[in-house]
This record gives C-alpha cells, sequence and structure tokens, in this order.
C-alpha cells in the first residue's frame, strides 16, 4: 500500500502494463526477494515515456541499487548514449556492475561507487535527464549540487517524493522518519514556489517530481 493512490488503481494500472518477458523480470523479482527497493512499475513506465518524448543523450542516476532502473531506461531508448549512475553501497555496486554486464551494456553504463554528493561535486559532464533516487533526505542537497550538470532545457525527475503518504498527511508520519519528511515538504515547497523553475509533482508510484528550468 503506497498510501497515495488507492490500492485498486495501483493493482489495475500494474495489471495491464505488459509483463516483462526480458531479464528485467528476473532482476524486479530480486529485488523483492531481497528487500531492495527499485522504481515501482507503474513510474518506471512513466518515466520511460518521458525519455521516449526528451530522447536524452545523457542520464545521470543517483541511487543505482542493482541498477535496475538503469538497464531499463537505457534499454528503453537508443537515444541514450551515455548514463552514468552512482551507489553509495560497495555491495549494490558489485551487482549492478554484474547485471549491466549480463545485458551487455557496460559500454553505455557506467557505475560510479561513491557518495553522491561527494561524486557530483567533482562531475563535470553534463546531462539531459537527471533521475535523483539515493538518500530521500538529501534531495535539496542533490538538486541544487547537480544544477550546474545540468543542460539549458535538462529535466530533474526525483522519486519517492510523496513518501508512502506521510509528505501530504501528518498522521501517517512514522517518528523515526520525520526529519526525511520534514527535509521532502521544504525542499517540495522552495522548488513549487520558485519561479526559476517550472515543476509538477505527480501521485504516481510513492510521488515523483518533475523540475526544469523556466523559459
Ligand atoms: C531506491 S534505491 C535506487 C533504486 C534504483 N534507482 C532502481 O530503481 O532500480 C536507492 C539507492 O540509493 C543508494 N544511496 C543512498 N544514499 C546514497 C548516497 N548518499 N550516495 C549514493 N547512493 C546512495 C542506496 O544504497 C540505494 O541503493
Amino acid at each position: 500500500m503506497s498510501n497515495i493512490n488507492y490500492d485498486y488503481i495501483e493493482e489495475y494500472i500494474r495489471s495491464v502494463i505488459p509483463r516483462k518477458t526480458d531479464n528485467l523480470f528476473k532482476l524486479r523479482n530480486f529485488a523483492i526477494e531481497h528487500n531492495v527497493p527499485i522504481v515501482e512499475e507503474e513510474t518506471e513506465e512513466f518515466i520511460k515515456f518521458l525519455i521516449s518524448i526528451k530522447k536524452p543523450e545523457k542520464m545521470l542516476e543517483l541511487g543505482t541499487a542493482i541498477g535496475y532502473s538503469a538497464i531499463s531506461f537505457t534499454k528503453s531508448s537508443d537515444s541514450i548514449k551515455n548514463f552514468t549512475t552512482i551507489e553509495i553501497k560497495n555491495e549494490m555496486v558489485e551487482i549492478a556492475r554484474k547485471n549491466i554486464e549480463e545485458e551487455q551494456l557496460n559500454s553505455i553504463i557506467k557505475v560510479i561507487e561513491g557518495d553522491a554528493a561527494e561524486v557530483i561535486n567533482e562531475l563535470e559532464d553534463s546531462f539531459d535527464i537527471i533521475f535523483i533516487d539515493a538518500a530521500k533526505g538529501q534531495y535539496e542537497k542533490y538538486f541544487n549540487l547537480v544544477l550546474k550538470n545540468l543542460n539549458e532545457d535538462g529535466i530533474i525527475i526525483c522519486d519517492n517524493v510523496l513518501y508512502k503518504g506521510m509528505i501530504a498527511n501528518e498522521e501517517l508520519v512514522n517518528k523515526r522518519k520525520k526529519t526525511i519528511v520534514k527535509r521532502l515538504r521544504n525542499f517540495l515547497n522552495k522548488i513549487s514556489k520558485n519561479k526559476e523553475y517550472q515543476s509538477s509533482i505527480v501521485p504516481i508510484g510513492d510521488g515523483v517530481l518533475l523540475v526544469r528550468r523556466s523559459n
């Protein structure tokens, strides 16, 4: 239960998404079995749709986990020539690299091991789409850091911004998550009010924020 949409809506949307027949099916099951959080199916389809419109050549992802989203997004579009993804946990980096190699996507997907904030500081490349999916309490920091790496007409996509409904409903807030919730609310408030950016919060999956520079 996501506490964002009704269960029957989520179940319905997932039921109409064609069942994957490739390795992604196995990778999603691996993630479920090993309790690794990966992008929700409906969010995955939504972002693939954005990719098909935007046709990015270069994408950056913060938070690789087992490499599921990196593989799914890269496979979804021939436009992607370079997909850089950053992961802090060595165990995840190793699994992701193995999965990427099995898909023969090593020449496109590059996994960088390290703390996203530190790696971005050193990163000089610029990207058409930046997908923020690492530590939720750090989203504002990540956002400010990656702006220098975002192409003029690039898009930033942040996952989990409604965080199991806690962002919109105080009654759902888990005490241990208070700081993350407070930081996410602050971030959403600031971005939504900032005229330099055009943004939209989409209540799909765990909540997706889309941001681009205003024209
Ligand atoms: C939700 S998972 C990423 C899922 C992946 N994008 C997918 O959909 O397949 C978040 C990942 O971010 C990583 N992470 C957390 N804090 C991080 C940090 N400071 N720098 C880099 N990665 C971090 C976690 O170890 C975890 O693997």
